[in-house]
C-alpha cells in the first residue's frame, strides 16, 4: 500500500489547521458509505497504535486534576490517589484498585456526571460490578453530604435491591469519604502507573460489548 493509496500526502497540508491530526496512513473515503476494506485495514492499524496509548492519556488527565481542589481539603489528585491507596492497603484487587484510582477523573470534564465519564472509561476493563460502583459512587457518595446541601442523603436508596449496592456503599464508606486527609502520607501518581498500563492493556469485552 502506497502513500498515496491511503491519503497520507493529500492530509498532510491540513495538519496546521487540526493540530491534533497525526501524521499516520489516513483512509480515502468522505463519507463512510464509500468506505472499503482498505480503508478499515488502515483504520484498524491505526486503533492499535492509538488503544496501546490510552494508559498515558490516562495518567495525564489524572495528573491534571493536581492543584484543582475546589474548596475541598485536599486537591483532587490527592483524593485520587488516596482513595486507591486506601483500597490497596485493604487487599482490594488491582481492577478494584483502577477503579478506585480513577473514580474521580471526569470532575474536571463532567464535574456534575462524572462517575459516568469514568465508568465509561473503565467499562472494557472491569467486571460489571466494579463498572457500576464507579457509576454511582456520586448517589452514594451524597450519604455523606447531600443533606449539608438541601438534597436527600438517603438517595442511594433507590438502588436498594442491587447487586453491587453494598459493594458501592462500602467503596464509599471505606475509601471515597475517608480519602480527603491531607496529613496522610500519600504515594505519587507514578506508583500506581504500572497497574494503569497493565489493566488498560487488556480489554474484557470487545468494540461496542
Ligand atoms: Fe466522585
Ligand atoms: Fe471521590
Amino acid at each position: 500500500m502506497d502513500q498515496d493509496t491511503v491519503g497520507f500526502e493529500r492530509t498532510a497540508r491540513h495538519d496546521g489547521a487540526v493540530s491534533t491530526a497525526t501524521r499516520g496512513p489516513r483512509a480515502r473515503f468522505r463519507a463512510m458509505e464509500e468506505g472499503t476494506a482498505e480503508d478499515w485495514a488502515v483504520i484498524a492499524r491505526e486503533h492499535v497504535a492509538f488503544s496501546a496509548e490510552l494508559p498515558e492519556r490516562v495518567l495525564a488527565h489524572l495528573a491534571q486534576l493536581a492543584g484543582s481542589a475546589g474548596g475541598f481539603p485536599v486537591d483532587r489528585l490527592t483524593h485520587c490517589l488516596q482513595t486507591a491507596a486506601l483500597a490497596e492497603a485493604d487487599g482490594r484487587s488491582d481492577e478494584y484498585v483502577l477503579c478506585a484510582l480513577l473514580h474521580d477523573m471526569g470532575d474536571l470534564l463532567a464535574p456534575d456526571n462524572h462517575g459516568a465519564l469514568a465508568a465509561a472509561v473503565l467499562r472494557p476493563y472491569v467486571d460489571e460490578e466494579l463498572h457500576w460502583m464507579v457509576a454511582h459512587h456520586t448517589v452514594f457518595q451524597g450519604y455523606y453530604y447531600f443533606h449539608f446541601l438541601g438534597g436527600d442523603r438517603e438517595a442511594r436508596k433507590r438502588y436498594e435491591g442491587h447487586p453491587a449496592f453494598e459493594l458501592t456503599a462500602e467503596f464509599c464508606e471505606r475509601y471515597d469519604q475517608r480519602a480527603f486527609d491531607p496529613d496522610r502520607p500519600t504515594p505519587p501518581l507514578e506508583h500506581f502507573a504500572p497497574l494503569v498500563r497493565e489493566l488498560l492493556a487488556r480489554p474484557r469485552r470487545p468494540m461496542g460489548g
